[in-house]
């Protein structure tokens, strides 16, 4: 039974207007809401004001601060890889060998893998290459060396113009250049792009009839390294910039090792002679960029930031890690977005190419490092210039090949066929100076083999090369402790807020 009463029209009426304004209401408070996020999200307001070079990162942390908090990591030195990792490693430590193939030139001295992008400043300054400058117009290296190591260099650049800031002396830029690789070095403080600050790269693309302004927005995610993680070698002969150590990447005929070299051979540059052979070498400085781009990885458009700057969540919030590091610290953040393998396999994939390419890379070591003794042992026996100009020349480029894969970071990952193909050429060509060696030794009468030195620790092998590393270390140490506090003084009088922070207080090591 239903007691089906009918309802008054006018309750009707009144239960369809409430319900309108209930919907209008509701309606106002949606759009009020979105109207709010979007303010939020899209109409950012600064908190400061960023000049167009501003090289303190602390001042762009106020505005991004889970950027700044992310890039503040890299100080972070805690992780450690089979071959690789975040701290330091002392790179003639682990393998004497470099000594002796570095004789004549301050690489013997001292030379460590890379860390973090947080120790730029610090790890130029205190490096045995740097030497003990007493005055600006003293020590080995030029102003230029400071190019890769801080926004501060933009910044002086837009100044002073850039052949002028490479001119002159690594010490005469000692008190304006103390923050390390920053914001400002690849974004644009109002839209806050990826952008290029150094021109050596611009110069470069130019060189090669490109126009790295029409780059895609993927290819600046890797532009944007390639600024410093490149081959690159001070020109001194540029007709517009006569006595300018003038920062260039050698490629003219395009970026890889061959063409560097084609490009070198036509300069007739060379960075040292070679002590012990007289050979006129050149040295590689890290070509990451330039190997990675022959890989698979460059080759199917992924970029240094995919596996080196992940996106990391953090309160619902997703953004790019700074935190600029070995991808094996995060496979899942890094390998895993493209790929299926369990960690454990991924791992294994980095580690069996890396190990690979050392292998070959020990052998081609071990038979340049012997064509250097043997051709020393050549000139003693009397060999003329005439029969060592060919030796030398193998030499040459038995290094240069040699030197072009063990100076760059990560590339027997990045691209192990390259790599590899690479360290074949470098076996070849000091096959082919030491057979002619042999010829020429036995041309002067010497018939035994020439014997290896025991250089099987970095002390002996320093001792080798008549290096007196006590008097090179205390001088040094003597330095760091007179002439840094006073670069550091007359940076804080020019810019009274530096450092900043208790972070970039910090002077570790
Ligand atoms: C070595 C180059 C480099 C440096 C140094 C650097 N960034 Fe970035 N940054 C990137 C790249 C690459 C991206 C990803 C851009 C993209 O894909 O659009 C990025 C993205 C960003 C974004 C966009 C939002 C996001 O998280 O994706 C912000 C904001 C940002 N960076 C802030 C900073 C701040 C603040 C600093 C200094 C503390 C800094 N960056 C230093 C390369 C750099
Ligand atoms: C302004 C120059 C500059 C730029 C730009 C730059 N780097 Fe570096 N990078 C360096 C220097 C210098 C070091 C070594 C610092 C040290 O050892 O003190 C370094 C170190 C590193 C390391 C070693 C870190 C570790 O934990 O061992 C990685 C990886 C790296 N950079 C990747 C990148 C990537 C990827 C980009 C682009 C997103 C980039 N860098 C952009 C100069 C630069
Ligand atoms: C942005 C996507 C992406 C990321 C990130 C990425 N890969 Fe790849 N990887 C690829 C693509 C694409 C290929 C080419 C093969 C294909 O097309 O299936 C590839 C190929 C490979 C190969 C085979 C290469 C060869 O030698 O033939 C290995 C191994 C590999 N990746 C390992 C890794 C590891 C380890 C990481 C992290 C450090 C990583 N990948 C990160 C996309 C990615
Ligand atoms: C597909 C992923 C991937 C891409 C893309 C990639 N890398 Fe790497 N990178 C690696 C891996 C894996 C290692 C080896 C890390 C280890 O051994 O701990 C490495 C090592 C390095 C290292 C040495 C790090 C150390 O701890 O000494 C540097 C520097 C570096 N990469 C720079 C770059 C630059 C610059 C680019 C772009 C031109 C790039 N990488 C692109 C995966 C990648």
């Amino acid at each position: 039974m239903t007691t089906n009463k009918k309802r008054a029209p006018w309750i009707n009426w009144a239960l369809f207007f409430a319900t309108m304004v209930v919907v209008f209401l509701l309606g106002l408070l949606a759009s009020s809401i979105t109207e709010r996020r979007a303010e939020n999200e899209y109409v950012f307001k600064p908190k400061v004001d960023l000049s167009e070079y501003e090289p303190r990162n602390v001042l762009w942390g106020e505005n991004f601060p889970r950027e700044y908090q992310s890039y503040l990591q890299t100080a972070d030195t805690s992780f450690r890889s089979k071959f690789n990792g975040s701290a330091m490693i002392d790179e003639l430590k682990e393998d004497p060998r470099l000594v002796i193939l570095w004789a004549g030139y301050a690489f013997s001295q001292d030379y460590s893998s890379s860390r973090g992008h947080y120790y730029a400043i610090t790890d130029i300054r205190h490096t045995l290459r740097t030497g003990t400058p007493k005055g600006p117009d003293e020590g080995p290296q030029p102003a230029t060396c400071w190019t890769c190591k801080s926004p501060d260099v933009p910044r002086l650049m837009e100044k002073m113009g850039a052949k002028d800031f490479y001119k002159g002396k690594w010490a005469a830029r000692g008190s304006e250049i103390v923050n390390y690789i920053g914001c400002a070095d690849c974004h644009d403080p109002k839209t806050m792009d990826l952008r290029i600050t150094r021109p050596a790269l611009v110069e470069a693309f130019q060189a090669m009839g490109k126009d790295i302004s029409k780059a895609s927005h993927q290819e600046m995610r890797s532009l944007v390294c390639a600024q410093c993680h490149v081959e690159y070698y001070f020109n001194k002969h540029r007709p517009d910039a006569p006595d300018v150590t003038y920062l260039t990447f050698p490629w003219k005929y395009g970026t890889g090792a061959d063409q560097a070299l084609r490009y070198y051979e036509e300069e007739k540059f060379a960075d040292f002679t070679h002590q012990i052979s007289k050979t006129p070498i050149l040295k590689a400085q890290h070509p990451d960029y330039e190997l990675f781009l022959t890989g698979i990885h460059a080759d199917r458009g992924v970029a240094c930031a995919d596996c080196h700057m992940p996106y990391i969540k953090e309160g619902g919030q997703k953004f790019t890690s700074h935190k600029i590091t070995s991808p094996l610290s995060n496979i899942s953040g890094t390998c895993q977005v493209c790929h299926r393998e369990s960690e454990e396999a991924l791992r294994e994939n980095v580690y069996e190419r890396q190990e690979k390419v050392k292998e070959i890379r020990d052998k081609a070591e071990t038979e340049l490092v012997k064509a250097h003794l043997e051709a020393k042992a050549a000139w003693d026996a009397g060999a003329t210039e005439k029969e060592m100009e060919p030796v030398l020349k193998h030499i040459r480029y038995a290094q240069w090949f040699w030197d072009y894969t063990a100076a760059s970071h990560g590339a027997s990952f990045h691209s192990p066929i390259e790599v590899s193909r690479i360290i074949g050429n470098s076996i070849d060509e000091s096959m082919e100076a030491r057979i002619l060696l042999a010829r020429v030794l036995a041309n002067h009468g010497k018939n035994q083999p020439v014997p290896y030195p025991d250089i099987t620790t970095k002390a002996l092998a320093q001792n080798f090369i008549g290096l007196d590393m006590a008097k090179l270390q205390s001088e040094k140490a003597g330095w760091i402790k007179t002439i840094l506090p006073d670069w550091d003084k007359k940076a804080r009088e020019r810019e009274k807020t530096w450092p900043v922070q208790k972070e970039d207080e910090k002077e570790e090591k």
